[in-house]
């Protein structure tokens, strides 16, 4: 696994690669991230109140905004391109945004949500949000950059944006939300395409502001999550050997089908971008159902008893990413 996470993060390279798109020395002077609680560093965090324990315990040894324990796969992303940790957009404190952002937070779905973080349970920054903060962002930091001062030190140069590599991580929760809406598979599936145009729309308008380089995870398998499976009814049978839920399974691997041909039309229609589709569905996958292979001692078990199935709930530890 470990090799199969270092041939994800290599994949960074292959980006650059590419030559006739983007620049030819590989180098990404700044990264701009989107999504939900897979890559929050801290927004949810900065406005709801900090991610409970173990947030941060194995690897910042404070709680560090994270909904892990260790790093989340866009620390690693910084990490191997040279930079520092991002800070959170919304995180008003010791945040310091000369080589990116951090848009994301946790609960942050792709659509608009039709509830408050008290109803739902999920976050009112979804994407279109994240985008409309990025939107200023860009401005603002400028105006902020060109008055000098101290805050100028925090602010990316306007150069960087069009150099950065944009990243996404989003989607999960647009399939949770429509259970816990109480709707079927079939009307979960049915919304699907919906949920990738309004995707597709921000990425192409991040390509209108200058944007070239995309990195684009697809969404994991989240019939292995117990707080869904604990949530949502499902049957015995629905069950696969791992103990993840077949149904749900099957509507996060539609969703990644149909995001793989968005991206390919993303392709066609954003000439100069140099798009990458990442297949986190099968890392994660893999190190859920193959944890003893990885060693049982970077995963912690919470067992969550549900009317009909016993399931694992594990933390990936920093431990099994490093
Ligand atoms: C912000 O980060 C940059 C790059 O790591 C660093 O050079 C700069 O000193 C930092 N600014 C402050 C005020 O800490
Ligand atoms: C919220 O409600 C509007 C109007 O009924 C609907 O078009 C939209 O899809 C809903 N959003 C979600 C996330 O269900
Ligand atoms: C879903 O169904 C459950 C059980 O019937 C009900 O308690 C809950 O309020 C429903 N939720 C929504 C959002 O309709």
């Amino acid at each position: 696994m470990e090799l199969r996470l270092r041939i994800l993060l290599s994949f960074i390279a292959v980006v650059c690669v590419e030559p006739w798109k983007v620049s030819a020395t590989c180098e990404f002077p700044a990264v701009f991230n989107f999504g939900d609680s897979n890559s929050d560093t801290g927004g949810l965090s900065a406005a709801f109140g900090q991610a409970g324990p173990p947030a941060g315990e194995t690897y910042f040894h404070a709680p560090a905004g994270r909904y892990s324990d260790g790093r989340l796969i866009i620390d690693f992303i910084a990490e191997s391109v040279g930079l520092p940790y991002l800070s959170a957009f919304l995180d008003a404190l010791g945040s310091n945004f000369t080589h990116g952002a951090n848009f994301a937070t946790a609960g942050s779905t792709i659509r608009p949500p039709n509830a408050t973080l008290s109803q739902s349970g999920f976050s009112p920054i979804s994407l279109n949000v994240q985008w409309y903060e990025f939107h200023d962002f860009h401005r603002r930091s400028q105006i902020i950059r060109n008055r000098g001062g101290v805050f100028s030190q925090l602010m990316p140069k306007e150069e960087y944006f069009s150099r950065a590599l944009y990243t996404f991580d989003i989607g999960q929760n647009d399939l949770t939300y429509g259970y816990f809406s109480n709707k079927s598979t079939d009307q979960v599936r049915d919304y699907v395409p919906d949920v990738l145009g309004q995707f597709k729309t921000v990425v192409k308008d991040i390509y209108d502001q200058g944007g070239r380089s995309f990195w684009i995870h697809n969404t994991g398998p989240v019939g292995c999550l117990p707080y869904v499976m604990d949530r949502v009814p499902i049957t015995a049978g629905q069950v696969d050997k791992y103990g993840c839920a077949d149904p749900f399974n099957e509507v996060a691997k539609f969703f990644n089908v149909k995001l793989k041909e968005t991206v390919q039309k993303l392709r066609q229609e954003l000439p100069e971008a140099a798009i990458t589709y990442v297949d986190v569905y099968s890392v994660k996958y893999t190190l859920i159902t193959k944890a003893e292979k990885f060693g049982k001692s970077c995963f912690r078990y919470y067992l969550i008893y549900n009317s009909n199935v016993k399931v694992k709930f594990m933390w990936i530890s920093q431990n099994i990413l490093s």
